[in-house]
């Protein structure tokens, strides 16, 4: 079960990739969500990756390859991972390529969260965290039961930095130059699924899960 979580800011790829790695048993691999953990932490990377990230802009291929390479070398990786938001560029697919082939394994797919950018903006602006165990709502789309707080843990929900509306379309805008061309890459390479991701939460769990196999 190795599968790659492609597509646009807000495509929903977090919130599946949640769901799925639940279901089959295998660790969600965000690189948004550790790139923010290490923010939250201070440490130097989380400094540095920190000006990309509020300003909308893609953390240096070498950084982010450096730690999914740590990632998936961890134990837990063994019977597979679902990576989200990572590879975004061809850099870091072709460096994803040399770590699978250090470990001698290889992917299963690629799913295309296909949405347009309009829903795009709606989710994000939207979208609502919880800053302690870091669930995911929308205010309107996938609300907690109690508003304003997480339903896990109770803590008071957030917006993220890079959820403002400017900082969104330049994350768009980032996305359509750097990390759309991956789309071609991996249709080429015979890897690519694609879902329509503009669909209510649930079906488009049932539509990956008959993509990916997952019972
Ligand atoms: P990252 O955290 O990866 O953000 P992203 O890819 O921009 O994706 P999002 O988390 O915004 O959206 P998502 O598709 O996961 O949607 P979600 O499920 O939350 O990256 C943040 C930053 O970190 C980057 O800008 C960059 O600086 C840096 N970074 C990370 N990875 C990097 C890399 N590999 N290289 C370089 N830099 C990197 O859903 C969105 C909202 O919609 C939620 O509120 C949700 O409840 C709702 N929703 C979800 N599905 C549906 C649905 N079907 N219908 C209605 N609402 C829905």
């Amino acid at each position: 079960m190795r599968w790659i979580f492609l597509g646009p800011p807000g495509a929903g790829k977090g919130t599946q990739a949640a769901r799925l790695a639940e279901r089959a048993g295998v660790p969600q691999i965000s690189t948004g969500d550790m790139l923010r953990a290490a923010v939250r932490a201070g440490t130097p990377l989380g400094l540095e990756a920190k000006r990309y990230m509020d300003a909308g802009q893609l953390v240096p291929d070498d950084v982010t390859i450096a730690i999914v390479r740590e990632r998936l070398a961890q134990d837990d990786c063994r019977r597979g991972f679902l990576l989200d938001g990572f590879p975004r560029t061809v850099p870091q697919a072709e460096g994803l390529a040399g770590v699978l082939a250090e470990l001698g394994v290889g992917l299963d797919g690629v799913l295309y969260f296909d949405v347009p950018d309009e829903v795009v903006v709606e989710r994000l602006s939207g979208r609502r965290i919880c800053p302690e165990c870091q669930a995911t709502y929308h205010v309107r789309f996938d609300p907690p039961r109690e508003a304003g707080r997480c339903d896990r843990c109770g803590a008071a929900l957030v917006q993220r930095h890079d959820d403002k509306e400017e900082t969104v379309r330049e994350r768009l805008a980032v996305y359509r130059r750097q990390t759309e061309p991956l789309v071609d890459y991996y249709r080429r390479a015979g890897l690519l699924k694609r879902v329509a991701a503009d669909r209510p939460i649930d079906e488009v769990e049932a539509e990956i899960r008959r993509l990916t196999g997952v019972a």
